[in-house]
């Protein structure tokens, strides 16, 4: 029997059923035992986007069996699970319920701490299964509906420094895909299509980019894309969008990028430090080449999740719950879900915004 912590994560605040088991090492990275990950695309695909209803149905038909398979392939007895984790927003509140019962009940019955965990969080930490990362550290948070910089001072210590005053940089992806008829999930897609198009062929809005400050936006891209794509005729033609709006994006990135780094500074005594890119779309190559470059120029470290990690799993939910279960940071059996929970609690609402942040 070990004498390591070992925790059990439960992740389904939106279109993934997953549930993880780690151990934790304390010299070095947590193990993970077992991470099994349920999508749902085929659910979803021919609505173009997830139906709240039927993810919440596919998540009850799936957790039992879900949890199952983890805790076998884990090889663990579940009499050494020190403590259970779940999601408890933000995120579809039908969604996120189903995971949060389900680990209630395992922590009663097991008699061990039940630890909340917010989703975004599990993002910001996920780069701990793979390298090893002291806080504070700059973090690039984007994914399907989130799109932010901050500066991740310590376990549950978020100073925003910019979002995104309308889209999320995963949804702009999806919406690209959508209205080029590429496939869902859309960043994947759009990514791949990218590869056999002409990146220069149009030129594209980079909304906000000479604005001071390291803010977002993504729906003049989108409206621009619309109005282009209402007069394209040919295959190549939507090649070339779609490479014309990923190099768009990294140009964007770029530019803010630079701001985040010198503001991330100012909070440091002018010292640089760990640049973490996360969420679904830090899957994207030619993202993560360009922040690399960008990131060795300015002599911070880039650092991402495993690809595998990039999207939303329990693995990283449960790197939270071993941190928050170090810290003896336990909830009680009464938290609700909560769909709005953002990570810096004192960053201000910005008027006109897709996303409450
Ligand atoms: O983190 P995530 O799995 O779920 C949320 O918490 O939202 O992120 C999902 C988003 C989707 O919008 C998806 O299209 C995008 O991540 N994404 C990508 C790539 N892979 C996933 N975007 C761009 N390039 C990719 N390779
Ligand atoms: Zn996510």
């Amino acid at each position: 029997m070990t004498e390591n912590a070992i925790i059990l994560g439960i992740e389904t605040s939106c279109d993934e059923t997953s549930v993880s088991i780690i151990e934790d090492n304390p010299d070095g990275i947590p193990k993970i035992l077992s991470n099994i990950i349920s999508s749902q695309v085929e659910v979803h695909q021919e609505f173009g986007g997830v139906v709240p209803e039927l993810a919440a149905r596919s998540h009850v038909e799936k957790i039992d069996q879900i949890a199952k398979k983890a805790i076998v392939e884990s090889g663990i007895n579940l009499k050494n699970v020190s403590a259970i984790a779940a999601t408890y927003g933000p995120g579809l509140i039908v969604c996120l319920s189903v995971g949060l019962s389900f680990a209630k009940a395992m922590a009663a019955t097991l008699k061990v701490p039940f630890i909340g965990v917010n989703h975004l969080e599990g993002h910001a930490l996920s780069p701990k299964l793979n390298s090893k990362l002291d806080y504070p550290y700059l973090l690039l948070l984007i994914s399907g509906g989130h799109s932010q910089y901050l500066s991740v001072n310590n376990l549950g210590e978020y100073q925003r420094l910019g979002t995104t005053i309308d889209d999320a940089l995963g949804e702009a992806f999806d919406k690209t895909a959508k209205m080029l008829d590429l496939g869902y999930p859309g960043g994947p897609s759009v990514e791949k299509a990218s590869k056999l198009g002409d990146k220069n062929f149009f030129t594209l809005p980079e909304p906000i980019v000479n604005k001071a400050g390291c803010n977002l936006s993504f729906a003049g891209l989108k409206t621009a894309i619309l109005r282009i794509t209402k007069k394209i005729e040919t295959d190549q033609e939507k090649f070339d969008l779609a490479a014309s709006f990923q190099k768009t994006i990294e140009d964007i990135l770029t530019i803010k990028t630079k701001v985040a780094f010198d503001e991330f500074k100012k909070l440091n005594s002018e010292k640089s430090g760990s640049f973490v890119i996360a969420g679904g779309v830090a899957a994207n190559k030619g993202i993560r080449k360009k922040l690399i470059e960008l990131s060795n120029k300015y002599n911070f470290n880039p650092i991402f999740p495993d690809l595998k990690l990039c999207g939303d799993n329990a693995a990283m939910i449960a790197m939270v719950g071993l941190e928050k279960f170090k810290n003896k940071q336990f909830d009680s059996l009464d938290l609700p879900a909560s769909p709005r929970l953002p990570l810096d609690k004192n960053a201000k609402f910005l008027k006109g915004a897709g996303v409450v942040l």
